[in-house]
């Protein structure tokens, strides 16, 4: 067998189901060092079973981490370096905020975040910073936020970001996808158009996966049950984000938002550089993590 030369590194969350499984079982294929991160134990082991039988030429580990909570956050980054050092690798290549969810009823962890903004968005937030060490050794890294068509019209609530004590889910889950491609404006402005690292938000379409069906509500996994049928394939869905992390040259464009691996204008909401910095600065207030531009 002849070795893939130009193999890469990728972390990607969420990589148990859906998505993040599909963008796992493309980068195996093209024989990547993977680290997947999930929150269920026998999922883990079921999926690493599976990659390690299928694709035995690949590095790959599935760490288990409850992204909601921020110490999981913060020890899978210190797995994911102990991982790197023990395959002798100096760099990661990319990581992919992908881990989502959607709860119908408000629910707070135990840290007091409410669940939605505290996966979908603070998770990306704190693992992202945590990393950066690693993919700023990388000559060219990426750093790709699964966002989704559904901020296009949203707006965050700045007097109550998390929306305490007056929730609505859609509302939630569509302020924490625009804080997604906020977050990936800004990250970009912060690390300057010098950086060897490139942030991505992408819109992974109508996808048919159980993303609905996981929520605590009848209703709502009936809507997407209905919903998700017409959706596309998640190994469709994952192509367009592989190519952001293998193939676009994303130092050559200034785009911040894609699609199917092409860019797309994002709702101006996200590319307005006094709400990045504002949702930057309460996000590294709510993570006690900060980035200046020059760290
Ligand atoms: N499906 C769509 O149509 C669609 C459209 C736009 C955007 N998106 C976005 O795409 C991403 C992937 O969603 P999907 O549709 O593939 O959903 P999915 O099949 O439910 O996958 C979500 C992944 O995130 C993991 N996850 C959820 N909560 C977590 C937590 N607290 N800690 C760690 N991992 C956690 C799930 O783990 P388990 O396997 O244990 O559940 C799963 O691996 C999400 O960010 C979602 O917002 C999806």
């Amino acid at each position: 067998m002849i070795e893939n030369t130009n193999k890469k590194t990728y972390v990607i969350t969420g990589a148990t189901s859906g998505i993040g499984l599909a963008i796992m079982e493309g980068l195996a294929e093209k024989e990547m060092n993977l680290i997947g991160i999930g929150r269920s134990p026998e999922l883990c082991k079921r999926r690493q079973e599976l990659f390690r039988g299928k694709y035995p030429q690949g590095k790959m580990k599935y760490i288990v981490a409850d992204l909601s909570l921020q110490p999981e956050v913060r020890n899978a980054a210190v797995l994911i370096g102990e991982t790197l050092n023990g395959w002798k690798l100096k760099t990661l290549d990319g990581l992919v905020n992908n881990a989502g969810t959607f709860t119908f009823w408000q629910t707070l962890t135990p840290e007091g975040f409410e669940t939605q903004w505290a996966v979908n968005h603070l998770a990306p937030f704190l693992l992202t910073h945590l990393l950066l060490p690693w993919l700023k050794k990388s000559s060219n890294a990426r750093v790709i936020a699964i966002s989704s068509g559904s901020h296009y019209g949203a707006k965050l609530d700045w007097s109550n970001i998390q929306q305490l004590g007056r929730y609505n889910p859609l509302k939630a889950y569509k302020q924490s996808k625009l804080a997604n491609v906020l977050f990936t404006a800004e990250l970009n402005r912060r690390l300057g158009s010098d950086s060897s690292i490139q942030g991505a938000a992408a819109d992974p379409g109508l996808v048919n996966t159980e993303i609905g069906g996981k929520s605590q509500s009848r209703l709502a996994k009936r809507i997407w049950d209905h919903r998700r049928r017409k959706g596309i394939p998640p190994a469709q869905s994952a192509a367009g984000i592989i190519k952001l992390l293998v193939e676009v040259d994303l130092k050559a464009q200034s785009a911040v938002y894609w699609k199917d691996g092409i860019p797309k204008i994002p709702d101006p909401f996200a590319l307005n550089e006094d709400y990045g910095r504002r949702l930057w600065e309460i996000s590294a207030q709510m993570t006690g993590v900060s980035l200046q531009k020059d760290s």
